[in-house]
């Protein structure tokens, strides 16, 4: 699984009780998830169409540093199947894990389309593809 990207928790992401607010890593979350979606579809019209349970595995506290992790685990026609994990970069202890979460590629009518995708591509080859093709 890829960790891309960074937060630090700060004293707006807080719930009540002092710690990071489920609200908050769950808009975090879904936007990295839709971004990864976006990237590994080549399309930017995708939505979230299912979100499995969400377990909230430990707290996080104001001034950690966390870290998104996503991962795709099945390509369907129009879908894509993703898995997610957030855990403190410097402990690595799990603070979140979603099992599943699925996206639809839509067309420009907003109806589910065939992205044609069938595995992972990296950045790295998707770079490799356009030199190719110029
Ligand atoms: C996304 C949407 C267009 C899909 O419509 P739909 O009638 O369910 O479409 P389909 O039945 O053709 O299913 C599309 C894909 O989603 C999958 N899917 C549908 N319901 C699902 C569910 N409950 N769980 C998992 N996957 C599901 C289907 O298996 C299909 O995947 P496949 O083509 O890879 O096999 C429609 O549900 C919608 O607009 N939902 C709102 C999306 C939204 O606003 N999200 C929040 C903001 S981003």
């Amino acid at each position: 699984m890829n960790f891309h990207t960074r937060k630090w928790v700060k004293p707006e992401d807080l719930n009540p009780n002092g710690t990071l607010f489920g609200g908050s890593l769950l808009r975090w979350i879904d936007e990295e998830a839709a971004i990864y979606a976006i990237v590994q579809l080549g399309n930017q019209r995708v939505v979230t169409k299912y979100i499995s349970e969400i377990n909230f595995v430990s707290a996080s506290r104001q001034g950690d540093i966390i870290e998104l992790g996503i991962t795709a685990t099945e390509f369907g026609r129009t879908s894509i199947t993703l898995t997610c994990e957030v855990r403190n970069k410097i402990t690595r202890k799990s603070i979140l894990t979603v099992e599943k979460m699925v996206f639809v590629n839509l067309g420009e009518d907003g109806l589910p389309a065939p992205h044609g995708r069938t595995e992972i591509k990296y950045v790295k080859d998707q770079f490799k593809d356009e030199s190719a093709v110029e």
